[in-house]
C-alpha cells in the first residue's frame, strides 16, 4: 500500500480528466471495436495508417483540465488493443515507429506538469492479440496457448517498467482488466509487478483492477462510496463508449456533470470523467464546452470544496433521511459548518431535513447573502424568503452554520406512529 499521506493526497485531488485515446479514435466506433467489429489483428493494426494526431493536442487536455479546476488527469497508454503511446522497444507497433512518429505519453507527461496536474498513467493488463486472453481455462492450453500466457506477461512487465522509468515522477498508475486464467490468484501473476512499480516509483498510486488490493478502488460507471478506503468514479460523458463516438445523441449535459461531481463528493470519492478525444486527438467540442461550464460552476463554490469531508448530514436514502433525493451535503474541516447542494427548486422556501442540531446561520453562496430560517416541529428545516428561480441553474448551494457539530435528528420511536 501507498503511505497513508500519499492516499490521502489522492484523495484531496478530488476531480480529474480521464482520456481514451487509441487508434480506435480514428474511427469514431468505441475503443471497444477491435472486438465488437470483429477485427483480424491484421485488419485492426491496418488502422494504424488513419492515426494523425495532430501537434499541441495533449496541451489542449491540461490546460482544459486545469482551466475546469481538475488537479489530475489519466491517459490510456495502451488499451486492450495493444497500440501503445510511447517509444517502447517491446514491440513497433507504436507512436513513435508507426504513423504519427511521435511519443504521445511523453507529450502528455509534459503538459500535465506544464499544467501543474498530477499524471496518471492508464494501463491494461489485457491484451486482444494475445491467444491466452482468449483462452483462460489453463486446463485445456495447448503448447501455443502457454507461451502466448509467457509472452503476455512478460511484455506486460516490461511495458510497465518503460514506463515508470522513462517519464519523471508518475502519480497514478491505472491498471484495467486484469488477465487471470482458471486457479491462478492475482498476486501470483501481478504481486511482483506492483512491488515493481513501487520499487520505481515509491510514491505511486495504483488501484485495484489488476485483482490485487491496492491504493483505491474505481468503481466504473457507478458512484458507490467505500466507507473505508479512498475510491474514485469513473463515469463517462458518452452514455456507452469511453473512446470518440461522433454521433452521439445524448452525452451528459452540464448540470447531469454536476450533480454526479456533487454526489461523488459528497460520498467521499474523486471523480475522473472521460473525454474521447476525436481522431485528431482535440478534445470534443461539446464535451469540453460541457467540461468548461462544470468548471465555471465548481470554481464558483471553491469555498464549499476547500476543506471536503463527508457530512452526517449526507444520510441519503429514506423517507426518515436528513438528505432527500433534493440536496446533498458536504462537510468542512468545521464540524458546524456544511454546505447544501440542491438538485431541484421549489420556488421561495427549500425544506430539507431533519437536523437534529440547532442552527446558527444560513447563507446563500458564492456570496454568502444571509437566508432566513426556521425549523418546524418536526425538524425540518426550511428556509424562506428565496427567490422564485433558482438562484444557480445547475445547483444552488448553501452554507449552514450550526450551534455545534452538526447531526441529523434521529426520530425516536414515540413519534413514528405505526411506521
Ligand atoms: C473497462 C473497459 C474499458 C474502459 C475501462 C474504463 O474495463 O474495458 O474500455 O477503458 O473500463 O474504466
Amino acid at each position: 500500500m501507498a503511505s497513508p499521506e500519499r492516499i490521502q493526497w489522492f484523495s484531496s485531488l478530488k476531480y480529474g480528466m480521464f482520456l481514451h485515446y487509441g487508434i480506435y479514435s480514428s474511427i469514431g466506433r468505441c475503443e471497444w471495436t477491435y472486438w465488437l467489429d470483429d477485427f483480424t489483428v491484421d485488419e485492426y493494426a491496418q488502422l494504424e495508417k488513419n492515426f494523425h494526431p495532430d501537434e499541441g493536442i495533449a496541451d489542449e487536455w491540461a490546460q482544459t483540465a486545469k482551466e475546469a479546476g481538475m488537479k489530475y488527469m489519466v491517459l490510456t497508454t495502451r488499451h486492450h488493443d495493444g497500440y501503445c503511446l510511447w517509444n517502447t522497444a517491446t514491440q513497433d507497433y507504436n507512436s513513435v515507429k508507426g504513423t504519427p512518429g511521435r511519443d504521445i505519453v511523453a507529450e502528455y507527461v509534459e503538459a500535465c506538469r506544464k499544467a501543474g496536474l498530477a499524471v496518471g498513467l492508464y494501463y491494461s493488463v489485457y491484451d486482444w492479440r494475445y491467444k491466452c486472453t482468449w483462452n483462460k481455462k489453463k486446463s485445456a492450453w495447448t503448447e501455443e496457448d502457454a507461451k502466448s500466457a509467457k509472452d503476455f506477461l512478460a511484455m506486460v512487465y516490461a511495458q510497465v517498467r518503460e514506463l515508470l522509468t522513462n517519464y519523471g515522477k508518475i502519480d497514478i498508475l491505472w491498471f484495467d482488466s486484469t488477465w487471470l486464467p482458471e486457479d491462478t490468484t492475482a498476486e501470483e501473476l501481478y504481486q511482483d509487478l506492483i512491488d515493481m512499480a513501487r520499487e520505481l516509483q515509491p510514491g505511486i498510486l495504483m488501484n485495484d483492477r489488476t485483482g490485487v488490493k491496492c491504493d483505491f478502488g474505481t468503481p466504473e460507471r457507478a458512484i458507490e462510496p467505500a466507507k473505508d478506503r479512498a475510491w474514485e468514479s469513473c463515469l463517462t460523458l458518452d452514455p456507452v463508449s469511453w473512446g470518440h463516438v461522433p454521433y452521439s445523441p445524448s452525452r451528459k449535459t452540464t448540470p447531469n456533470v454536476v450533480h454526479d461531481l456533487m454526489f461523488t463528493l459528497a460520498g467521499g470519492g474523486n471523480l475522473l470523467l472521460n473525454s474521447g478525444p476525436t481522431a485528431k486527438g482535440w478534445l470534443h467540442k461539446g464535451e469540453k464546452q460541457t467540461i468548461l461550464e462544470v468548471g465555471e460552476w465548481y470554481k464558483k463554490y471553491a469555498e464549499a470544496f476547500r476543506n471536503i469531508t463527508t457530512s452526517p448530514l449526507d444520510d441519503y436514502g429514506s423517507i426518515f433521511s436528513c438528505c432527500g433525493e433534493h440536496v446533498r451535503f458536504i462537510g468542512s474541516d468545521d464540524p458546524c459548518v456544511h454546505y447544501m447542494f440542491t438538485k431541484c427548486w421549489m420556488g421561495t422556501e427549500f425544506w430539507v431535513g431533519r437536523v437534529g442540531t440547532e442552527v446558527e446561520s444560513v447563507t446563500l453562496l458564492p456570496d454568502n447573502t444571509p437566508v432566513e430560517f426556521h425549523t418546524n416541529g418536526r425538524n425540518r428545516l426550511i428556509l424562506t424568503g428565496l427567490p422564485e428561480t433558482a438562484p444557480d441553474p445547475y445547483s444552488t448551494v448553501f452554507k449552514i452554520t450550526f450551534k455545534e457539530p452538526a447531526k441529523v435528528y434521529t426520530i425516536p420511536d414515540s413519534e413514528r406512529g405505526s411506521l
